[in-house]
């Protein structure tokens, strides 16, 4: 897996295919290993390139970040491998990622996908939850935290019928080292709303979200494509948080008929 210094820390990433990039950007407590299947599929007609964020997966690091410092690594990343402009597209905190990153860089985003996002920052009750989650970290470590979000992550059809995904998100979840869960928690509790900067994109956007996302429902998704003119809404049916271990190849579909109208 290559992997670039910038702004202090080694980046790794996955970089498959050719032609125009497309960036896949994780969310929390996750790495690039989300979007295998996007990776496998996209590659045969894009660059995909799926960076582990600072602090997560193998981009090991144990700084504190803010989600505007993630998005200034992963622009730093980009422009040292030549992939600017790109399709962005994050999912969650990942979107949180790629929000700021449009916010300050609306040039190099040539088409913008959120996944299970959402612009509004944290409300005070969820600041208070993030509190709790970095207190829970401390007395009880990773695994009590994957053990508190994995109901949420994935749709009960998966559950039910795919125990090789569930397995592979848990072990995702519990790799995440507790230094970069906490400066997660931190930058996630301390980020900017972006629901005033939604009106200003100019980037044709796809918005996707699984229809049984308790995280970032699609209420959430509706509110995005409203405020944003050039955009298009995709529900997929029988998904949760994690939509691209849920339903990989309707999240795959979402993504190239919307790149191929670009
Ligand atoms: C994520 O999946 O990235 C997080 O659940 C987002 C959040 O907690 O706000």
């Amino acid at each position: 897996m290559p992997s670039k210094t910038v702004n202090g820390a080694a980046i790794a990433y996955i970089e498959k295919g050719s032609g125009q990039p497309l960036v896949l950007l994780h969310g929390f407590p996750l790495d690039g290993r989300i979007f295998d299947a996007q990776i496998d599929r996209l590659s045969k007609s894009y660059r995909v390139i799926a960076p582990d964020l600072r602090g997560f997966g193998r981009s090991i690091n144990h700084q504190p970040f803010t989600i505007a410092s993630l998005a200034d690594d992963i622009r730093a990343l980009l422009a040292s491998i030549d992939a600017l402009p790109c399709a962005l597209a994050g999912l969650s905190m990942g979107g949180y990622v790629a929000l700021a990153f449009i916010k300050k860089h609306p040039l190099d985003v040539r088409s913008l996908i959120l996944i299970d996002t959402r612009a509004a920052g944290d409300t005070a009750e969820g600041k208070a939850g993030r509190m709790k989650m970095v207190e829970q970290l401390h007395s009880s470590g990773s695994k009590a935290i994957a053990r508190e979000m994995m109901p949420k992550m994935l749709a009960e059809k998966t559950v039910k019928e795919n125990p090789a995904v569930v397995q592979k998100l848990r072990q995702i979840m519990e790799s995440c080292p507790p230094p970069t869960i906490a400066h997660a928690l931190l930058a996630m509790r301390d980020r900017e709303d972006y629901t005033d900067l939604l009106p200003s994109i100019a980037s044709p956007t796809l918005i996707i979200v699984g229809q049984a996302d308790p995280i970032t429902p699609p209420s959430f998704a509706q509110a995005m494509h409203e405020a944003i003119d050039n955009s298009e809404l995709v529900e997929i049916a029988n998904a949760s948080h994690i939509s691209t271990m849920d339903r990989p190849g309707e999240v795959s579909d979402a993504i190239e008929s919307f790149l191929k109208n670009q």
